[in-house]
């Protein structure tokens, strides 16, 4: 190589000179040379995040080595480094923001998320901009508060709002704009999901798992940074995508609480809607695998909590709902989940037993026709419901400091548009 270069030296030096020829010289082997090396450099970045993204991956899914053979990890979802957003305590902790969350399906979640929701919105006494956000492919509460059709799903080709909400593919005005007006109350607003939300879920956790990069306007900044120190890159925090989403200031400005119906499972959307929320509220049958599902949950929130993902998170309680309360056996449900949950010290009990939801086949007859909320009534069995579902969502919004329309401007209200006239 050396011998090339003298050669090419001389033959240069003939023609422009030795002085000329040396900084050609320098300037045509740097003009090689210096982008190799950055090429190369890149390729072993490249590398060294492929195997990190490896490492981390199955580190996060691994099984655990115990005495007694290979036993299933604590999940994935406590992964570190957790690098909430700016000023998260804060957002979180001044914030209303309600996960109705349990792991077991068809607990009745969404009827209780939809129907608290219409009361708080709806009520003279509450009139709170509430916004509903589906976080469930199946759509449950999309269809509940959209019955006549398809007028809520996403248009042909495009994903649902809570696909793009979840994978931070949009910002809060837009996010805003696509949120979706109930037809029986201008107040309540719902953010729609569809089935692209099982894929997404999936697509988040594995992106998330191996670190893959972001579409944000970050990335060449990444890029750069990547490049010249090796490690600055900070990998997408999926987890508080959602948090950053309802903390925006846009947000909080349109709505005076959120309230988020969770899928029967610790979804990337679940964990998001927990690291979003200020409280959760749990609703359960009382029957046996019920109520150990029960205790399991909490469990799980405690070690996402202990962990540091959602260490802000607040119980509102257990509710019952579907509730049968002539049968006696739901005492010793009750008992024996809260007893498990004092033994575990955690701060979580039963709400009170007017706030549970009576199982009521007016309830199921109304759900396809909209929220049961606006149209129970004529019969017994649904002004009893109606009535548990108010006053479970006036405990709501006790708990989590939703305040009641002041009676002055009430009174205001009945009296403007009478001046109008
Ligand atoms: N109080 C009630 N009385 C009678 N039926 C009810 C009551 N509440 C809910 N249901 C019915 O029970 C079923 C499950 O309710 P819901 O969809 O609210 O549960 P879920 O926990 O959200 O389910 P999933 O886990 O699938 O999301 C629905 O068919 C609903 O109409
Ligand atoms: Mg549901």
């Amino acid at each position: 190589m050396g011998g090339f270069l003298e050669t090419i030296w001389h033959k240069l030096a003939e023609e422009i000179g030795g002085e000329a020829a040396t900084i050609t010289l320098t300037a045509l082997v740097s003009a090689i040379i210096w982008p190799t090396l950055v090429w190369c450099w890149g390729k072993i970045l490249v590398l060294r995040d492929f195997w990190n993204s490896r490492r981390r991956a199955l580190g996060a899914v691994g099984q655990l080595r115990t005495p007694d053979g290979q036993r299933e990890g604590k999940g994935v979802w406590a992964l570190k480094p957790i690098t909430p957003p700016e000023n998260y305590k804060n957002n979180v902790l001044g914030s209303r923001i309600l996960a109705v969350a349990n792991l077991k399906g068809g607990v009745g979640k969404t009827t209780v998320a939809a129907n608290i929701a219409a009361h708080l919105a709806s009520d003279a006494n509450w009139q709170k901009r509430v916004l509903l956000v589906d976080l469930d492919y199946q759509g449950s509460l999309s269809s509940m508060v959209f019955p006549d059709g398809q007028t809520w799903l996403p248009p042909k080709g495009a994903d649902s709002v809570a696909t793009m909400a979840l994978s931070g593919q949009v910002n809060p005005s837009m996010f805003l704009q696509a949120c979706k007006e109930s037809p029986d109350e201008p107040r309540l607003k719902v953010v729609t999901a569809h089935y692209d939300l099982a894929q997404a879920d999936n697509r988040l956790l594995v992106e998330w798992l191996l670190n893959k990069r972001g579409n944000d306007p970050r990335e060449f900044r990444r890029k750069f940074a990547d490049l010249i120190m090796g490690r600055a890159y900070q990998p997408n925090e999926m987890r508080y995508n959602l948090a950053r989403l309802l903390h925006s200031e846009a947000v909080r400005e349109n709505f005076d609480l959120v309230i988020i119906d969770c899928p029967p499972r610790l979804t990337a959307g679940a964990v998001q809607a927990l690291c979003a929320s200020s409280h959760v509220l749990i609703p359960t049958l009382l029957d046996g695998p019920s109520g150990e599902s029960v205790v399991s949950f909490c469990d799980q929130l405690e070690e996402m909590k202990t962990a540091g993902i959602c260490p802000h998170l607040g119980y509102v309680g257990i509710v019952a709902s579907r509730h049968a309360a002539q049968q006696n056996a739901w005492l010793a449900v009750r008992r024996e989940i809260q007893d498990q949950i004092n033994v575990r010290k955690l701060k979580c009990g039963f709400l009170p037993t007017e706030t549970f939801i009576p199982q009521t086949v007016d309830i199921v007859r109304h759900a396809d026709q909209g929220i049961a909320y606006f149209s129970l009534q004529g019969s017994q069995p649904a002004a009893n419901a109606k009535k548990a579902i108010i006053a479970l969502a006036e405990h709501v919004a006790a708990q989590i400091c939703v305040a009641r329309v002041p009676s002055f401007a009430r009174d205001l209200q009945l009296v403007l548009p009478v001046a109008a006239e």
